[in-house]
């Protein structure tokens, strides 16, 4: 089968968020399985742009209302990561290091998609399946069905695979003639509340709809920033599958960024190890439990609960615990989480920015790892965490309901209901004693460690809702 994946973000190519990690393995899974598997993202100026070698394979120009850009599509010479890989150059719009946050993101996205398709509708062969990822891809399966210049498309099934329903994509009906030619009987199609909503019109116009976990499915029908009532409608054609880790990169005992390797046999000296550098690194104890958090410090993720449920915490163990935190996002919070270094010099500390080697060790070296998330579509570093012998501190919420259960129901972690201080401080607590009580700990430990998340079983599930639609043409 030929697959086409279309995305924002692709690790190691460009990353934000999960959505690359998955944009990053599900193709490879799928490539591995026998499926020929492209994946389209735009050209970003990033690291990986500059190190590798591309061959342009089509050129041509986007026309976006009045305004022109040339376009490349560049294609990475040696498949090296696993599957083809296809960068869409437009200059003018994204040779800049940022993914996000420029106020053109509406014109940038846009003519992102409008090449995609305008070189995909060119080729000789026909794709099977183009399986979009979030908003940023959003009106390709509209364009699909409606628009002039894209009618050979018209009968290949699309999907959109929700990574976060939160972000839309939205936009007002003064920017519609940037869309490129369609019957204007169909322009209903693109409205939700009175805008173009990216998001609302890939879920009415795609074949199927995947969410990134089944909890997350269902969650998503009364908490969806307004999408409630469509997402109930289209119910028929949803599925949510739970996205998988690349156990390739995120193996405790090949992983090179860790500074000792280890496996579920060696695990207690090497955790130890992997700690006794991180703490190290940022002057904590290591012979204290360690509990991280690494993400975005977004009140999404429960980031602005953090630096209360820090303070807390440490005041009420008073140097027996660590905590660090790797992440970066709201100015507030990064600035309450600094404040507090302080007043627990020695059992506390953070980096704000991003750094993937860091991440690494930080799951290897951790005791806890802390994921008070008040909306949390899949999650994966509680599956990395898991991997890495660390035990998840959870909200039970989206795919950490479906990952992690409670060590009181034999499970392999720590979970609690609700999104506030009481609840994150209360789990911290019971981790604390967990901590003393090492068989036990152990024990859970290696029930994490020996979970099967690879993404081999959840590409299958991708396939076979693929056949389904191809079947309905
Ligand atoms: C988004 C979601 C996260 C999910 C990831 C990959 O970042 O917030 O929960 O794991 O996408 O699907």
């Amino acid at each position: 089968m030929e697959i086409f994946h279309i995305s924002a973000e692709c690790y190691p190519v460009a990353k934000v968020g999960g959505l690359a990690d998955v944009v990053g393995a599900l193709p490879k899974y799928q490539n591995n399985a026998g499926h020929q598997v492209r994946v389209v993202m735009p050209c970003y100026d990033t690291k990986f742009r500059k190190e590798n070698d591309f061959e342009c394979v089509h050129w041509g120009h986007v026309k976006l209302g009045n305004f022109n850009f040339p376009f490349n599509i560049l294609k990475e010479k040696t498949d090296s990561l696993g599957f083809e890989l296809y960068l869409v150059e437009i200059q003018e719009l994204f040779d800049r290091k940022d993914i996000y946050g420029y106020q053109d993101d509406i014109e940038r996205f846009l003519s992102f998609q409008i090449a995609t398709l305008d070189w995909i509708t060119g080729r000789s062969e026909i794709p099977d399946v183009i399986n979009c990822h979030d908003h940023h891809t959003g009106l390709i399966p509209f364009m699909m069905l409606y628009c002039h210049k894209y009618e050979k498309l018209r009968n290949i099934p699309s999907m959109i695979t929700i990574h976060n329903g939160l972000y839309q994509g939205q936009f007002g009906f003064d920017k519609l003639y940037y869309l490129p030619e369609f019957d204007l009987a169909h322009v209903k199609v693109l409205e939700w509340d009175n805008c173009i909503n990216s998001l609302a019109v890939a879920v009415k116009c795609a074949w199927a709809v995947t969410t990134v976990s089944p909890s997350y499915l269902n969650e998503i029908n009364y908490y969806a920033n307004g999408l409630e009532s469509l997402f109930n409608l289209v119910r028929y054609k949803s599925r949510g599958i739970l996205n998988g880790i690349d156990i390739e990169v995120w193996d405790p005992a090949k992983d090179a960024m860790l500074e000792k390797n280890y496996s579920v046999k060696t695990f207690e000296k090497g955790k130890q190890e992997n700690k006794e550098k991180l703490c190290n690194l940022f002057n904590l104890d290591p012979t204290k439990p360690l509990f991280s958090f690494i993400g975005r410090l977004l009140e999404e993720k429960g980031g602005d609960l953090l630096p209360h449920a820090a303070a807390l915490a440490l005041s009420e163990n008073y140097q027996q615990i660590n905590i660090l935190i790797l992440g970066s996002g709201n100015k507030v919070i990064e600035n309450q989480l600094n404040s507090l270094l302080q007043d627990y010099k020695g059992n506390y500390n953070t980096f704000i920015g991003y750094n993937e080697e860091l991440a690494h060790l930080i799951y290897a070296g951790s005791d806890f790892l802390l994921m008070p998330s008040r909306v949390e579509p899949c999650g994966l570093n509680q599956m990395y965490s898991l991997r890495y012998g660390t035990i998840p501190i959870v909200r039970r919420t989206g795919g950490l309901r479906d990952t992690v259960i409670d060590f009181g129901d034999d499970g392999n972690g720590i979970c609690h209901d609700q999104a506030t201080v009481g609840d994150i401080c209360y789990s911290i607590q019971r981790a604390v004693d967990l901590y003393d009580d090492k068989k036990h700990l152990n024990k859970i430990r290696k029930i994490g460690m020996n979970t099967d998340h690879s993404w081999e079983r959840v590409c299958q599930e991708y396939i076979e809702l693929y056949n389904l639609i191809i079947n309905k043409k």
